[in-house]
């Protein structure tokens, strides 16, 4: 059983900004137990209004992708500058067997604190900028579905009526 468990499409805790972290320590608490629950999901990153804590703060690891990478910590991020476009297929842990190809940055100029209670100022590129944008996007409330055109929103909407009722549609689907 993971530490904590993923909140699903439906859920309005998904759907509001999460508060500012005053104290990093408040956040670290939090550090391994958001680790292992990504990891039982087989996420890469998870935002902490994903497991039902009203705070700005996220972990990321891509380390089974990217050799050189390791589990990070982000607390208080904000996306400060972007450069660069790129296409990239996603799906979400709070929003089951839906994939889509989602238009994005393809770096970032990320402002945070890290786990040390470090203030940072940071670009990422590849992949790891493309999960930071959409964990960015989670604490702030927007969902990786909310980019999609109306035509492939109306290819889903029973599905996340489905994840909202039961916690995971009758099929899958890869936009
Ligand atoms: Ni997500």
């Amino acid at each position: 059983m993971p530490a904590l468990s993923v909140i699903k499409y439906g859920d309005p805790i998904l759907r509001r900004k999460t508060a500012p972290v005053a104290a990093v320590t408040d956040a670290t608490r939090h550090r391994e137990d958001m680790l292992e629950t990504m990891y039982e999901e087989s996420g890469m990153g998870l935002a902490a209004n994903q497991v039902g804590l009203d705070m700005n703060f996220m972990v990321t690891d891509i380390s089974h992708v990217e050799e050189d990478e390791y589990p990070r910590m982000f607390v208080n991020p904000e996306i400060v500058d972007r450069e660069g476009s790129t296409d990239l297929e996603e799906g979400c842990l709070s929003v089951p067997e839906i994939r889509a190809t989602i238009t994005r940055a393809e770096k970032v100029l990320l402002h945070y604190q890290d786990e040390d209670g470090a203030d940072r100022e940071d670009w990422f590129d590849g992949l790891l900028s493309r999960v930071i944008q959409h964990e960015v996007d989670h604490l702030n409330g927007i969902l990786f579905t909310d980019y999609l055109t109306p035509a492939k929103r109306g290819l889903i909407n029973k599905r996340l009526a489905e994840i909202a009722a039961t916690g995971a549609p009758s099929t899958g689907i890869i936009l």
